[in-house]
């Protein structure tokens, strides 16, 4: 196996979750600021967009990683991981060797994602129903990958929950780490992750002796539900999602309702992040953010409102602004 940053990780650690939309680089900044996870993951690409844009536009591997907003990252996120999607093998290859160049250093593959048109094209978790193309894929990435760290994201199933079957031929696969989300593809986000479905895994792992590290994902709502969950679970890592929006501070372990003040301090922060990093990104990327930060204090609701019908950062800096001088 590869000596990359997966083999040298402190056990149990902890990852901020691929969020398409969500955890760009602004978001991840915000993190490192107020309490850094152990691995970040990028939002999800494109394995064929990233394949295209390199090779139709001549782009070296540095200027697509400028233009690609998506992919931007400070030295100070090591160790990341950029997450792919796809369901060509060639183009999981090249990606891998773009994304290796771009200082990444580990990939990992979307093998649970169930937005319809990205399941449409083979990918996501349609790949769960799928595992010939999943060997291959994988195959493909690993021989781009060289000495980085390559995982796999996926769900405990697609319709049902075949946690065996499937996450036991993902476990022969030699990857570095395998991300289990508690749901299946029908589950979609809705619903309790099953945990005990998780330790599962674990138990699968070690009992056929698998070097594969696996982080345990889904439904995570503070430090201490996580660490519970890796105590009763056994895995090696959590990951978490939804419960970092608008809370930048989960990672430092001060689980106390942040006041007013904290919090439109960040929003002001986090915009002047967004400006400063995307001139492709919408500004409606970074609205969902802007609420999430506005709650759980005097005011919350009616700051969040108006901030909801900014249309720029400008607009939703004088929001604050205005809030600040009435509070
Ligand atoms: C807005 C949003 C975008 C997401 N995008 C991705 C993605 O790009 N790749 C991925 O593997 N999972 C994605 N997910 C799933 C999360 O990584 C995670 O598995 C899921 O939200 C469960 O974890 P949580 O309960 O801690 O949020 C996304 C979830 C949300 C809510």
């Amino acid at each position: 196996m590869n000596n990359n940053f997966w083999q040298n990780i402190k056990k149990p650690f902890f990852c901020s979750a691929p969020m398409y939309g969500v955890s760009d680089e602004a978001f991840r900044r915000m993190l490192l600021k107020y309490g850094r996870p152990d691995i970040f993951f990028t939002e999800m690409v494109s394995a064929d967009g990233l394949v295209y844009m390199a090779e139709k536009t001549g782009m070296d591997s540095k200027q697509a990683g400028v233009f690609l907003e998506t992919l931007r990252f400070v030295p100070e996120e090591r160790p990341i991981v950029a997450q792919v999607f796809g369901s060509r093998p060639e183009n999981f290859y090249k990606s891998v060797l773009l994304l290796r160049q771009m200082g990444f250093g580990g990939i990992d593959i979307n093998a649970g994602c169930p937005d319809k048109n990205i399941e449409k094209q083979g990918a996501g978790a349609s790949l769960i129903k799928n595992p010939g193309l999943v060997k291959e894929i994988i195959a493909a990435a690993k021989e781009g990958a060289a000495g980085s760290g390559l995982s796999l994201k996926t769900r405990i199933g697609h319709d049902a929950k075949e946690t065996e079957d499937w996450i036991g031929f993902l476990l022969e696969q030699g990857l570095d780490a395998l991300i289990i989300h508690g749901r299946t593809r029908s589950q979609g986000f809705g619903g309790k992750a099953d945990w005990l479905m998780i330790k599962k895994t674990v138990e699968l792992r070690d009992k056929a002796s698998f070097r594969t590290i696996i982080v345990g994902n889904g439904g995570l709502t503070d430090m201490k539900d996580a660490k519970n969950k890796l105590e009763e679970s056994g895995v090696d890592g959590a990951m978490i999602g939804r419960a970092l929006i608008g809370n930048p501070w989960f990672f430092s372990d001060q689980a106390k309702e942040r006041e007013g003040a904290e919090k439109t301090k960040a929003i002001l922060e986090h915009l002047a992040i967004f400006e400063e990093n995307f001139k492709i990104k919408n500004f409606d990327d970074v609205k969902k953010h802007l609420a999430a930060y506005a709650s759980g204090f005097l005011g919350a609701k009616e700051l969040r409102m108006e901030l909801m019908k900014a249309k720029s950062v400008e607009e939703a800096r004088k929001v604050v602004a205005e809030f600040g001088s009435k509070s």
